[in-house]
């Protein structure tokens, strides 16, 4: 290989290296609840965004509001019902009004649940510290009660900000 070739390939190979560092960098960070981010993927990413981020007009953010939520036992209570009952009717989420239909997602079973609204409040929302992760038996717990969109969100009014 010429002197000129072997300089080119190297000066390739460093651009190559930057992009994919680059890359890297941009990467989100390894979630602490894997489970609960591959079920968030799966089910919940296509109207809250990949990130969590919400789509306007469609479905809210879930960066803040449900970390806030996990800190009281009456926001626990609400984070297990909205994912087991839906959520619907106007909500108000940043100064932002929302009115459409959240759907139930009562075919998961407990432990997956808990684990995907811990991804929400700890990996998306970095919960303040302190706030204990979400168990399985407090979505049982809701699990009894069988109430339908529209109460989870008269329940709301006790814990939005
Ligand atoms: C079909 C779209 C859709 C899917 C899928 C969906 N959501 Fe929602 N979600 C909504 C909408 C819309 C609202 C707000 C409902 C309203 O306007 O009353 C909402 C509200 C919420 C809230 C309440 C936020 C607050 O401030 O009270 C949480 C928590 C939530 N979703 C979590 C989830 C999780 C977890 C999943 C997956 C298991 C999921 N969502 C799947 C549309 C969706």
């Amino acid at each position: 290989m010429s002197p000129r070739a072997a300089l080119a390939l190297a000066a390739s190979a460093g651009a190559l290296a930057a992009v994919l560092g680059a890359a890297r960098a941009a990467d989100p960070p390894t979630p602490v609840y894997a489970q609960g981010a591959a079920t968030f993927q799966a089910n919940c990413a296509v109207c809250h965004g990949a990130a969590g981020a919400g789509v306007p007009a469609l479905a809210p953010p879930l960066l803040s509001y449900p970390a806030h939520y996990a800190a009281s036992k009456e926001g626990r209570r609400q984070l297990a019902m909205t994912v087991l009952y839906g959520l619907f009717g106007d909500i108000l989420v940043d100064d932002k009004h929302y009115d459409f239909r959240m759907p139930d997602f009562a075919r998961l079973d407990d432990a997956t649940l808990a684990a995907t609204l811990n991804f929400i409040v700890f990996d998306l929302g970095h919960a303040a510290a302190g706030v204990r992760p979400m168990e399985p038996g407090e979505i049982a717990a809701e699990r009894a009660l069988v109430v339908d969109g529209a109460a989870v969100r008269e329940h709301r009014k006790n814990v939005a900000f």
